[in-house]
Protein backbone atom coordinates (compact mmCIF):
# COMPACT_ATOMS: atom_id res chain seq x y z
CA UNK A 1 0.00 0.00 0.00
CA UNK A 2 1.36 3.61 -1.05
CA UNK A 3 2.33 5.80 2.07
CA UNK A 4 0.85 9.02 1.15
CA UNK A 5 -1.60 10.62 2.77
CA UNK A 6 -5.19 9.62 2.79
CA UNK A 7 -7.07 12.13 1.11
CA UNK A 8 -10.61 13.32 1.94
CA UNK A 9 -12.94 11.77 -0.51
CA UNK A 10 -15.01 14.63 -1.12
CA UNK A 11 -14.77 18.18 0.19
CA UNK A 12 -17.44 18.01 1.60
CA UNK A 13 -16.14 15.13 3.69
CA UNK A 14 -13.45 17.38 5.43
CA UNK A 15 -15.99 19.96 6.25
CA UNK A 16 -18.01 17.56 7.86
CA UNK A 17 -15.44 15.51 9.52
CA UNK A 18 -14.11 18.89 11.22
CA UNK A 19 -17.15 20.07 11.94
CA UNK A 20 -17.85 16.74 13.42
CA UNK A 21 -15.12 16.93 15.31
CA UNK A 22 -16.14 20.34 16.99
CA UNK A 23 -19.84 19.90 17.72
CA UNK A 24 -20.60 17.23 20.30
CA UNK A 25 -20.66 17.31 23.70
CA UNK A 26 -18.42 20.90 23.93
CA UNK A 27 -21.69 22.95 22.79
CA UNK A 28 -24.34 20.35 23.83
CA UNK A 29 -23.26 19.28 27.61
CA UNK A 30 -20.79 21.30 28.55
CA UNK A 31 -21.29 24.79 28.05
CA UNK A 32 -25.06 24.31 29.83
CA UNK A 33 -23.04 22.67 32.60
CA UNK A 34 -20.54 25.21 32.88
CA UNK A 35 -22.59 28.37 31.82
CA UNK A 36 -24.94 27.34 34.60
CA UNK A 37 -22.45 27.53 36.90
CA UNK A 38 -20.57 30.32 35.94
CA UNK A 39 -22.66 33.02 35.91
CA UNK A 40 -25.35 32.21 33.13
CA UNK A 41 -25.82 34.96 30.34
CA UNK A 42 -22.65 36.66 31.45
CA UNK A 43 -20.35 33.36 30.76
CA UNK A 44 -22.39 32.54 27.27
CA UNK A 45 -21.08 36.17 26.04
CA UNK A 46 -17.63 36.11 27.09
CA UNK A 47 -17.71 32.56 25.52
CA UNK A 48 -19.10 33.80 21.88
CA UNK A 49 -16.27 36.94 21.92
CA UNK A 50 -13.82 34.32 22.34
CA UNK A 51 -15.06 31.98 19.96
CA UNK A 52 -15.27 34.73 17.49
CA UNK A 53 -12.22 37.07 18.19
CA UNK A 54 -10.12 34.04 19.16
CA UNK A 55 -11.55 30.59 17.97
CA UNK A 56 -12.48 31.64 14.60
CA UNK A 57 -8.70 32.95 14.06
CA UNK A 58 -6.59 29.94 15.68
CA UNK A 59 -9.02 27.41 14.04
CA UNK A 60 -8.05 28.68 10.53
CA UNK A 61 -4.19 28.94 11.94
CA UNK A 62 -4.23 25.43 12.61
CA UNK A 63 -6.49 24.66 9.20
CA UNK A 64 -3.18 26.81 7.75
CA UNK A 65 -0.49 24.63 8.91
CA UNK A 66 -2.01 21.20 8.12
CA UNK A 67 -2.37 22.02 4.67
CA UNK A 68 0.89 23.57 3.72
CA UNK A 69 2.82 21.01 5.22
CA UNK A 70 0.32 18.05 4.23
CA UNK A 71 1.62 16.30 7.63
CA UNK A 72 -0.26 15.32 10.92
CA UNK A 73 0.89 17.79 13.54
CA UNK A 74 3.78 16.79 14.95
CA UNK A 75 5.08 16.15 11.56
CA UNK A 76 3.86 19.14 10.40
CA UNK A 77 5.43 21.29 13.14
CA UNK A 78 8.85 19.34 12.76
CA UNK A 79 9.23 20.99 9.11
CA UNK A 80 8.17 24.24 9.90
CA UNK A 81 10.80 24.75 12.65
CA UNK A 82 13.56 21.81 11.73
CA UNK A 83 15.41 21.45 14.96
CA UNK A 84 13.60 23.48 17.44
CA UNK A 85 11.27 22.25 20.53
CA UNK A 86 8.09 23.37 18.51
CA UNK A 87 7.21 19.98 17.68
CA UNK A 88 6.32 19.97 21.35
CA UNK A 89 3.39 21.26 20.12
CA UNK A 90 1.85 18.80 18.62
CA UNK A 91 3.16 16.06 21.69
CA UNK A 92 1.50 18.23 24.31
CA UNK A 93 -1.77 18.11 21.80
CA UNK A 94 -1.21 14.08 21.50
CA UNK A 95 -1.28 14.23 25.32
CA UNK A 96 -3.92 16.86 25.66
CA UNK A 97 -6.08 14.65 23.55
CA UNK A 98 -5.67 11.05 25.22
CA UNK A 99 -6.56 12.66 28.41
CA UNK A 100 -9.48 14.64 27.60
CA UNK A 101 -10.64 11.37 25.38
CA UNK A 102 -10.20 9.21 28.78
CA UNK A 103 -13.35 11.02 30.19
CA UNK A 104 -15.25 12.37 27.13
CA UNK A 105 -15.60 8.81 26.63
CA UNK A 106 -17.30 8.41 29.97
CA UNK A 107 -19.75 10.97 29.16
CA UNK A 108 -19.96 8.61 25.75
CA UNK A 109 -20.54 5.61 27.82
CA UNK A 110 -23.58 7.95 29.43
CA UNK A 111 -24.83 8.38 26.49
CA UNK A 112 -24.75 4.59 25.51
CA UNK A 113 -26.59 3.84 28.86
CA UNK A 114 -29.25 6.44 28.34
CA UNK A 115 -30.28 5.24 24.80
CA UNK A 116 -30.40 1.74 26.36
CA UNK A 117 -32.64 2.84 28.82
CA UNK A 118 -34.84 5.15 26.38
CA UNK A 119 -35.11 2.03 24.17
CA UNK A 120 -36.27 -0.97 26.64
CA UNK A 121 -37.71 1.28 29.23
CA UNK A 122 -38.64 4.62 27.55
CA UNK A 123 -39.27 7.47 29.71
CA UNK A 124 -41.56 4.84 32.18
CA UNK A 125 -44.18 7.61 33.28
CA UNK A 126 -41.47 9.22 35.47
CA UNK A 127 -41.99 12.97 35.76
CA UNK A 128 -39.56 16.10 36.74
CA UNK A 129 -37.29 15.87 39.26
CA UNK A 130 -36.98 11.82 39.25
CA UNK A 131 -35.16 11.95 36.83
CA UNK A 132 -32.00 13.48 39.39
CA UNK A 133 -32.46 10.36 41.24
CA UNK A 134 -32.33 8.22 38.36
CA UNK A 135 -28.69 9.70 36.88
CA UNK A 136 -27.36 9.12 40.57
CA UNK A 137 -28.75 5.63 40.40
CA UNK A 138 -27.38 4.99 36.95
CA UNK A 139 -24.05 6.37 37.05
CA UNK A 140 -23.03 5.36 40.49
CA UNK A 141 -23.33 1.58 39.55
CA UNK A 142 -19.20 1.16 38.98
CA UNK A 143 -19.36 -1.61 36.93
CA UNK A 144 -22.58 -0.53 34.78
CA UNK A 145 -20.36 3.12 34.24
CA UNK A 146 -17.37 1.35 33.88
CA UNK A 147 -18.67 -1.14 31.20
CA UNK A 148 -20.23 1.87 29.19
CA UNK A 149 -17.15 4.01 29.08
CA UNK A 150 -15.27 0.54 27.30
CA UNK A 151 -18.22 0.29 24.84
CA UNK A 152 -18.02 3.47 23.66
CA UNK A 153 -14.29 3.64 23.36
CA UNK A 154 -14.31 0.16 21.44
CA UNK A 155 -16.90 1.97 18.85
CA UNK A 156 -14.19 5.01 18.79
CA UNK A 157 -11.60 2.27 18.28
CA UNK A 158 -13.49 0.46 15.38
CA UNK A 159 -13.59 3.68 13.12
CA UNK A 160 -10.51 5.09 13.60
CA UNK A 161 -8.58 1.70 12.77
CA UNK A 162 -10.10 1.59 9.50
CA UNK A 163 -8.18 5.11 8.24
CA UNK A 164 -10.01 8.27 7.01
CA UNK A 165 -14.02 7.53 7.81
CA UNK A 166 -15.80 7.11 4.46
CA UNK A 167 -18.60 6.04 6.21
CA UNK A 168 -18.78 8.61 8.43
CA UNK A 169 -18.86 11.27 5.66
CA UNK A 170 -21.92 9.63 4.52
CA UNK A 171 -23.92 9.69 7.63
CA UNK A 172 -22.95 13.22 8.51
CA UNK A 173 -24.87 14.70 6.00
CA UNK A 174 -28.02 13.09 7.37
CA UNK A 175 -27.54 12.79 11.11
CA UNK A 176 -26.06 16.44 11.25
CA UNK A 177 -29.20 17.97 10.37
CA UNK A 178 -31.44 15.13 11.91
CA UNK A 179 -29.49 16.63 15.11
CA UNK A 180 -30.99 20.59 14.17
CA UNK A 181 -33.97 19.34 14.04
CA UNK A 182 -34.87 17.53 17.22
CA UNK A 183 -32.79 19.80 18.96
CA UNK A 184 -35.46 22.67 17.48
CA UNK A 185 -38.33 20.74 18.71
CA UNK A 186 -37.00 20.27 22.29
CA UNK A 187 -36.20 24.43 22.18
CA UNK A 188 -39.93 24.82 21.26
CA UNK A 189 -41.00 22.77 23.81
CA UNK A 190 -38.87 24.21 26.89
CA UNK A 191 -39.14 27.85 26.02
CA UNK A 192 -42.98 26.89 26.22
CA UNK A 193 -43.20 25.42 29.36
CA UNK A 194 -44.38 27.30 32.42
CA UNK A 195 -42.10 29.72 33.78
CA UNK A 196 -39.48 29.24 30.58
CA UNK A 197 -38.63 32.96 30.41
CA UNK A 198 -36.67 33.13 33.61
CA UNK A 199 -34.29 30.39 32.40
CA UNK A 200 -34.08 32.24 29.07
CA UNK A 201 -32.96 35.47 31.22
CA UNK A 202 -30.66 33.18 32.92
CA UNK A 203 -28.91 32.07 29.30
CA UNK A 204 -29.06 35.62 27.44
CA UNK A 205 -29.16 38.51 29.82
CA UNK A 206 -25.83 39.12 30.67
CA UNK A 207 -25.23 39.68 34.82
CA UNK A 208 -21.53 41.00 35.15
CA UNK A 209 -21.32 41.01 38.64
CA UNK A 210 -21.13 37.29 39.13
CA UNK A 211 -18.19 37.58 36.53
CA UNK A 212 -14.70 36.71 37.71
CA UNK A 213 -11.27 35.80 36.59
CA UNK A 214 -12.05 32.30 36.76
CA UNK A 215 -15.23 32.91 34.57
CA UNK A 216 -12.84 34.49 31.98
CA UNK A 217 -10.96 31.42 32.11
CA UNK A 218 -13.55 29.01 31.70
CA UNK A 219 -15.06 30.84 28.72
CA UNK A 220 -11.90 30.35 27.04
CA UNK A 221 -11.29 26.81 27.82
CA UNK A 222 -14.96 26.28 26.74
CA UNK A 223 -14.69 27.71 23.10
CA UNK A 224 -11.74 25.89 22.97
CA UNK A 225 -12.89 23.02 23.76
CA UNK A 226 -16.09 23.14 21.38
CA UNK A 227 -13.78 24.28 18.39
CA UNK A 228 -11.59 21.02 19.39
CA UNK A 229 -8.53 23.73 19.13
CA UNK A 230 -5.06 23.61 20.96
CA UNK A 231 -4.48 20.31 20.14
CA UNK A 232 -3.61 20.68 16.86
CA UNK A 233 -6.30 17.94 15.45
CA UNK A 234 -7.37 20.50 13.01
CA UNK A 235 -3.93 20.76 11.48
CA UNK A 236 -3.69 16.81 11.35
CA UNK A 237 -7.51 16.58 9.54
CA UNK A 238 -6.78 19.77 7.42
CA UNK A 239 -3.43 18.00 6.29
CA UNK A 240 -5.55 15.40 4.65
CA UNK A 241 -6.69 18.07 2.16
CA UNK A 242 -6.03 18.73 -0.97
CA UNK A 243 -5.86 22.95 -2.24
CA UNK A 244 -9.12 22.95 -3.63
CA UNK A 245 -11.02 24.00 -0.30
CA UNK A 246 -11.49 27.21 0.86
CA UNK A 247 -9.80 27.15 4.26
CA UNK A 248 -11.79 30.70 5.24
CA UNK A 249 -14.96 29.40 4.56
CA UNK A 250 -14.52 26.00 6.14
CA UNK A 251 -13.60 27.63 9.54
CA UNK A 252 -16.82 30.52 9.57
CA UNK A 253 -19.35 27.58 8.35
CA UNK A 254 -17.39 25.38 11.96
CA UNK A 255 -17.89 28.18 13.85
CA UNK A 256 -20.93 29.08 12.70
CA UNK A 257 -22.66 26.19 13.58
CA UNK A 258 -20.90 25.67 16.97
CA UNK A 259 -22.51 28.92 17.99
CA UNK A 260 -25.75 27.81 16.79
CA UNK A 261 -25.64 24.55 18.54
CA UNK A 262 -25.02 25.95 21.81
CA UNK A 263 -27.61 28.67 21.40
CA UNK A 264 -29.98 26.21 20.92
CA UNK A 265 -28.47 23.78 23.31
CA UNK A 266 -28.41 26.26 26.22
CA UNK A 267 -32.34 27.29 25.55
CA UNK A 268 -33.51 23.50 25.23
CA UNK A 269 -31.53 23.30 28.92
CA UNK A 270 -32.23 26.13 31.00
CA UNK A 271 -35.95 27.48 30.49
CA UNK A 272 -36.49 23.78 31.57
CA UNK A 273 -34.48 24.04 34.37
CA UNK A 274 -36.03 26.69 35.66
CA UNK A 275 -39.31 25.61 35.05
CA UNK A 276 -39.03 22.56 36.43
CA UNK A 277 -37.19 24.32 39.74
CA UNK A 278 -34.01 22.03 39.03
CA UNK A 279 -30.57 23.36 39.67
CA UNK A 280 -28.54 25.21 37.08
CA UNK A 281 -25.30 24.53 38.75
CA UNK A 282 -25.98 20.52 38.83
CA UNK A 283 -22.42 19.70 37.25
CA UNK A 284 -22.08 17.53 34.80
CA UNK A 285 -24.71 15.63 35.09
CA UNK A 286 -26.98 18.68 34.20
CA UNK A 287 -28.49 17.48 30.70
CA UNK A 288 -28.61 14.33 31.79
CA UNK A 289 -31.12 15.55 34.12
CA UNK A 290 -32.91 17.60 32.70
CA UNK A 291 -33.14 16.49 28.75
CA UNK A 292 -35.16 13.41 30.05
CA UNK A 293 -37.66 15.54 31.74
CA UNK A 294 -38.35 17.79 29.21
CA UNK A 295 -39.17 14.72 26.60
CA UNK A 296 -41.38 13.16 29.24
CA UNK A 297 -43.77 16.94 28.89
CA UNK A 298 -43.79 15.97 24.84
CA UNK A 299 -46.02 13.58 23.29
CA UNK A 300 -44.08 10.65 21.88
CA UNK A 301 -41.35 12.05 23.92
CA UNK A 302 -39.97 8.41 24.69
CA UNK A 303 -39.62 8.34 20.84
CA UNK A 304 -37.89 11.82 20.70
CA UNK A 305 -35.82 10.64 23.59
CA UNK A 306 -34.32 7.84 21.79
CA UNK A 307 -34.12 9.63 18.44
CA UNK A 308 -32.56 11.99 20.70
CA UNK A 309 -30.04 9.88 22.69
CA UNK A 310 -28.82 8.19 19.30
CA UNK A 311 -28.17 11.58 17.60
CA UNK A 312 -25.80 12.68 20.49
CA UNK A 313 -24.28 9.39 20.55
CA UNK A 314 -23.13 10.15 17.03
CA UNK A 315 -22.00 13.79 17.63
CA UNK A 316 -20.18 12.40 20.82
CA UNK A 317 -18.74 9.76 18.43
CA UNK A 318 -17.30 11.74 15.98
CA UNK A 319 -15.64 14.13 18.11
CA UNK A 320 -13.70 10.70 20.11
CA UNK A 321 -12.94 9.70 16.41
CA UNK A 322 -10.69 12.89 15.90
CA UNK A 323 -9.40 12.49 19.49
CA UNK A 324 -8.21 9.15 18.77
CA UNK A 325 -6.95 10.18 15.27
CA UNK A 326 -4.92 12.35 16.57
CA UNK A 327 -2.66 10.16 18.99
CA UNK A 328 -2.86 7.18 16.94
CA UNK A 329 -1.92 9.46 13.78
CA UNK A 330 1.19 10.48 16.04
CA UNK A 331 2.29 7.23 16.53
CA UNK A 332 1.54 5.35 12.74
CA UNK A 333 3.00 8.37 10.81
CA UNK A 334 0.36 7.32 8.02
CA UNK A 335 2.15 3.79 7.74
CA UNK A 336 -1.27 1.67 7.37
CA UNK A 337 -0.04 -1.44 8.54
CA UNK A 338 0.66 0.13 11.90
CA UNK A 339 -3.03 1.42 12.00
CA UNK A 340 -4.97 -1.71 13.46
CA UNK A 341 -2.33 -2.17 16.09
CA UNK A 342 -1.89 1.49 17.20
CA UNK A 343 -5.70 2.55 17.32
CA UNK A 344 -6.66 -0.96 19.58
CA UNK A 345 -3.46 -0.57 21.83
CA UNK A 346 -4.01 3.31 22.33
CA UNK A 347 -7.57 2.98 22.74
CA UNK A 348 -7.47 0.66 25.14
CA UNK A 349 -5.10 2.47 27.05
CA UNK A 350 -7.42 5.35 26.86
CA UNK A 351 -9.93 3.11 28.46
CA UNK A 352 -8.44 2.52 31.43
CA UNK A 353 -7.06 5.80 31.70
CA UNK A 354 -11.08 6.68 31.63
CA UNK A 355 -11.74 3.88 34.81
CA UNK A 356 -11.10 6.84 37.62
CA UNK A 357 -13.04 9.14 35.75
CA UNK A 358 -15.89 6.66 35.32
CA UNK A 359 -16.14 6.49 38.76
CA UNK A 360 -16.19 9.70 40.33
CA UNK A 361 -20.43 10.29 40.12
CA UNK A 362 -20.07 6.49 42.42
CA UNK A 363 -17.98 5.23 44.64
CA UNK A 364 -14.59 7.13 44.24
CA UNK A 365 -17.10 10.07 44.78
CA UNK A 366 -15.20 11.24 47.47
CA UNK A 367 -11.82 11.28 45.94
CA UNK A 368 -10.96 14.93 45.85
CA UNK A 369 -8.15 16.32 44.20
CA UNK A 370 -7.94 20.01 45.02
CA UNK A 371 -11.60 19.90 46.10
CA UNK A 372 -12.43 18.29 42.40
CA UNK A 373 -13.42 15.04 41.34
CA UNK A 374 -10.99 12.84 39.43
CA UNK A 375 -13.20 13.33 36.43
CA UNK A 376 -13.64 17.38 37.17
CA UNK A 377 -10.27 17.72 38.06
CA UNK A 378 -9.30 16.25 34.48
CA UNK A 379 -11.28 18.41 32.95
CA UNK A 380 -10.35 21.45 34.29
CA UNK A 381 -6.59 20.05 33.68
CA UNK A 382 -7.26 20.03 29.97
CA UNK A 383 -9.79 22.15 29.48
CA UNK A 384 -8.62 25.42 31.54
CA UNK A 385 -4.91 24.86 31.32
CA UNK A 386 -3.72 22.50 28.65
CA UNK A 387 -6.24 23.67 25.79
CA UNK A 388 -5.03 27.40 26.32
CA UNK A 389 -1.29 26.55 26.14
CA UNK A 390 -1.74 24.68 23.50
CA UNK A 391 -3.70 27.34 22.07
CA UNK A 392 -0.69 30.01 23.29
CA UNK A 393 1.94 28.44 21.48
CA UNK A 394 0.02 27.62 18.48
CA UNK A 395 -0.37 31.48 18.24
CA UNK A 396 2.77 32.32 18.99
CA UNK A 397 3.70 29.72 16.30
CA UNK A 398 2.82 30.30 13.16
CA UNK A 399 3.55 34.00 12.59
CA UNK A 400 6.71 33.30 14.24
CA UNK A 401 7.79 30.45 11.94
CA UNK A 402 5.90 31.10 8.76
CA UNK A 403 6.55 33.95 6.37
CA UNK A 404 3.31 36.29 6.22
CA UNK A 405 3.40 36.38 2.58
CA UNK A 406 3.38 32.16 2.65
CA UNK A 407 0.70 32.52 5.31
CA UNK A 408 -1.50 34.42 2.76
CA UNK A 409 -0.77 31.90 0.22
CA UNK A 410 -1.99 29.18 1.78
CA UNK A 411 -4.97 30.92 2.74
CA UNK A 412 -5.40 32.54 -0.23
CA UNK A 413 -5.32 29.44 -1.96
CA UNK A 414 -9.43 28.59 -3.59
CA UNK A 415 -10.55 31.56 -1.87
CA UNK A 416 -10.31 34.93 -2.45
CA UNK A 417 -9.66 36.96 0.68
CA UNK A 418 -8.67 40.38 0.78
CA UNK A 419 -5.52 41.55 2.09
CA UNK A 420 -7.31 43.56 4.95
CA UNK A 421 -9.29 40.69 6.35
CA UNK A 422 -5.97 38.44 6.10
CA UNK A 423 -4.38 41.41 8.30
CA UNK A 424 -7.03 41.54 10.96
CA UNK A 425 -6.80 37.70 11.05
CA UNK A 426 -2.94 38.43 11.66
CA UNK A 427 -3.16 40.75 14.20
CA UNK A 428 -5.95 38.27 16.15
CA UNK A 429 -3.49 35.49 16.16
CA UNK A 430 -0.23 37.27 16.60
CA UNK A 431 -1.04 39.85 19.25
CA UNK A 432 -4.89 39.43 20.16
CA UNK A 433 -4.87 35.85 21.18
CA UNK A 434 -1.42 35.42 22.82
CA UNK A 435 -2.26 38.49 25.17
CA UNK A 436 -5.70 37.34 25.80
CA UNK A 437 -4.69 33.81 27.10
CA UNK A 438 -1.45 35.37 29.37
CA UNK A 439 -3.60 37.99 30.83
CA UNK A 440 -6.76 34.79 31.77
CA UNK A 441 -3.42 32.81 33.15
CA UNK A 442 -1.91 35.48 35.08
CA UNK A 443 -5.29 36.85 36.25
CA UNK A 444 -6.42 33.37 37.69
CA UNK A 445 -3.38 33.00 39.35
CA UNK A 446 -3.64 36.20 41.30
CA UNK A 447 -0.52 38.25 39.57
CA UNK A 448 -3.00 40.63 37.88
N1 LIG B 1 -15.01 19.74 20.22
C1 LIG B 1 -15.51 18.51 20.74
C2 LIG B 1 -16.78 18.79 21.47
O1 LIG B 1 -17.20 19.88 21.59
C3 LIG B 1 -14.52 17.81 21.63
C4 LIG B 1 -13.21 17.67 21.00
C5 LIG B 1 -12.90 16.86 19.97
C6 LIG B 1 -12.07 18.41 21.32
N2 LIG B 1 -11.60 17.07 19.65
C7 LIG B 1 -11.07 18.01 20.44
C8 LIG B 1 -11.83 19.38 22.27
C9 LIG B 1 -9.84 18.60 20.50
C10 LIG B 1 -10.56 19.95 22.31
C11 LIG B 1 -9.59 19.57 21.43
O2 LIG B 1 -17.42 17.92 21.94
Amino acid sequence: MSQKQDQWTSKLGFILAAAGSAIGLGAIWKLPYVAGTSGGGAFFLIFLLFTIFLGLPLLLTEFTIGRKTQHEAITAYRMLAPGTFWHWIGKLGVATSFILLSFYSVVGGWIVIYLTRAITEGLAGREGTEFEQLFGQTISNPFLAVFAHLIFMVLTILVVRGGVQKGIERFSKIMMPALFILFLIIVIRSVTLPGAMEGVEFFLMPDFSSVTGETILFALGQAFFSLSLGVSIMVTYSSYLKSSESLPRSAVSIVGLTIFISILAGLAIFPAVFSFGLEPAEGPPLIFIVLPTVFSAIPFGSVFFVAFMALLLFATLTSAFSLLEMVVASVTKNDPTKRNKAAWTIGLLIFVMGIPSALSYGVMGDVLIFGNNFFDALDFLVSNIMLPLGALLIAIFAPLKIKKDELYEEIQKSSSIKRGLFNTWYILVKYVTPVAIIIAFLNVLGII
